[in-house]
């Protein structure tokens, strides 16, 4: 991966290609059933993809042209697959939210080369919950990514109520994965951050949602359950309908919350997944907008990097729109006031803190700064954490296994959100106020901008030769060295 030193150019990514027509119906991904113990086949493939009018997009995906299908998998019993490698450079598949050993847990050690395959063995136990997949190769995240290496992860629980939530896949609960890219003039996407695209993170100016431009779902008069995953490499969206409408929160990055929270606005950084319930039942239509991303606003070269075109005077733009189909089946039935079999873990009292601090280097001279090793050649950019780059033979923290500690994690100067391997957290305070756990669930992504706490218990196991990750989870910043590992014996 190069960088160039001429940063401060505007990249020549901006000339849109003519045909980006929002309007296409939604995809809904194909499910790969692993219930029941099927043993599936997920390979790596190179593939060409119609997202713009008129153009075949190079693009890679899991067993489809872009992006994988979404992969069901059942608490209590032990998931298993083979995943295969097409590609000409090792990829990987990290099991995004699953708390599992490190050795299951597919980050940059468990590297698939080439025409190789090796077998993923998952053993579910955890409430359900919308996770997720992706390639994890030191350094090549974010293109892994961009170009298609990722998926939805949904853990059902055959023995958990169902609190009535509709769930008819792709009828009234729809994976919405959402993802912002850029289009050369050729209908290409090539992953191209430079200068302040690379520090501030890559973003496009193109929202896709399931691999389709800002496209149309046609849903039931009723109430329908989103699950939301921003799978962008750098964007924050800040959501709400063009009606102002109310829609309740069921759900964040780890499953349930306690009870549904009713709400009209909502911050999905990446990696975050929440699931929300809309009311169609008037069977007006709607639209879902995003306001610009914070990260951009305190940056002088804000303007440099292009942005999804707006449409409101707020500086909203599109993200998808739905239309109501009256002749579908419609659940109308209010929601539980409280949901049945919600997670709310009691990790007991925290015997240590550690404290991680986010790190920017933008160094223009290259190197100097840094304290460990691992700084990416040429350039002179670097993220770190605590002063020290990712490096794939150090090992940064190792914890006690069965230990609750307290995570401080200091981010000044933007929002990163920060996410650990193998477990799922709770926050405990943000800037010094309390966050309280009803609104805000089990979470394995924050997003931190100033100081947060997170309360982290670790009953996984993860040693030396496959440790977990903890990481910032704009790839940009992944891929420049705001990484660690962690063992957990
Ligand atoms: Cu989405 Cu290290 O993970
Ligand atoms: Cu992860
Ligand atoms: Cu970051």
């Amino acid at each position: 991966m190069k960088t160039s030193t001429a940063g401060l150019f505007l990249p020549a990514l901006i000339g849109r290609a003519s045909a980006a027509e929002p309007g296409a119906a939604l995809p809904i991904p194909d499910v790969m059933d692993l219930r029941g113990g099927s043993l599936e086949a997920l390979d790596a493939i190179t593939g060409k993809t119609g997202i713009l009018q008129g153009f075949e997009t190079p693009t890679i995906g899991y067993s489809q042209s872009y992006l994988g299908p979404v992969i069901r998998a059942n608490r209590g019993e032990t998931a298993r697959l083979t995943l295969g490698n097409r590609l000409d450079e090792n990829i990987s598949v990290h099991w995004h939210g699953l708390h599992i050993e490190g050795a299951q847990d597919g980050g940059p050690h468990s590297m698939v080369a080439p025409d190789d395959t090796m077998d993923a063995i998952l053993d579910i136990d955890q409430p359900e919950a919308t996770l997720w997949y992706h390639s994890h190769i030191h350094m090549r995240t974010a293109p892994h990514v961009w170009y298609g290496l990722a998926g939805m992860m949904i853990i059902d629980d055959p023995d958990a109520s169902d609190n009535g939530l509709p769930d008819s896949y792709g009828i009234d609960d729809i994976p919405l994965v959402v993802q912002d890219r850029n289009f050369e003039r050729n209908g290409n996407m090539p992953y191209a951050p430079r200068g302040p695209n690379l520090m501030m993170g890559y973003r496009g100016n193109e929202i896709l949602v399931n691999g389709a431009i800002r496209p149309e779902a046609s849903v039931p008069a009723g109430l329908v359950r989103f699950r939301i995953l921003n799978g962008s490499n750098a964007r924050i969206y800040h959501f709400r309908f063009d009606d102002g409408r109310n829609f309740q929160q069921i759900a964040s990055d780890g499953g349930l919350l306690q009870a549904p929270v009713t709400m009209n606005k909502l911050t999905l950084a990446p990696a975050e997944r929440v699931e929300i319930v809309v009311d169609f039942s008037d069977g007006k239509a709607a639209q879902l907008l995003s306001l610009q991303d914070e990260n951009l606003e305190m940056a002088m070269m804000a303007r440099m990097i292009p942005a999804p075109t707006a449409i409101t005077d707020a500086g909203e733009f599109e993200v998808m729109r739905f239309s109501v189909d009256m002749a579908k089946p419609a659940i109308v039935t209010p929601l539980p006031a409280i949901f049945a079999g919600a997670p709310n873990p009691d990790f007991g009292e925290p015997v240590r803190r550690r404290v991680f601090s986010l790190d920017m280097m933008a160094s223009g001279g290259g190197g100097g700064m840094m304290g460990g090793g691992g700084m990416m050649s040429g350039g002179g950019h670097a993220t770190a954490i605590n002063g020290v780059s990712m490096d794939m033979a150090v090992i940064n923290e190792e914890i006690k296994l069965g230990d609750t500690e307290i995570w401080e994690i200091q981010a000044a100067g933007m929002a990163h959100p920060f996410h650990v391997h193998g477990t799922s957290f709770k926050v405990l305070t943000n800037n010094g106020q309390p966050v309280d756990y009803a609104t805000t669930g089990m979470k394995d992504v924050a997003l931190v901008n100033g100081i947060t706490e997170l309360l982290v218990r670790f009953d996984r196991t993860a040693d030396a030769d496959i440790p977990y990750m903890y990481h910032c989870h704009i790839l940009e910043h992944e891929d420049l060295g705001m990484m660690g590992q962690f063992t957990v014996t």
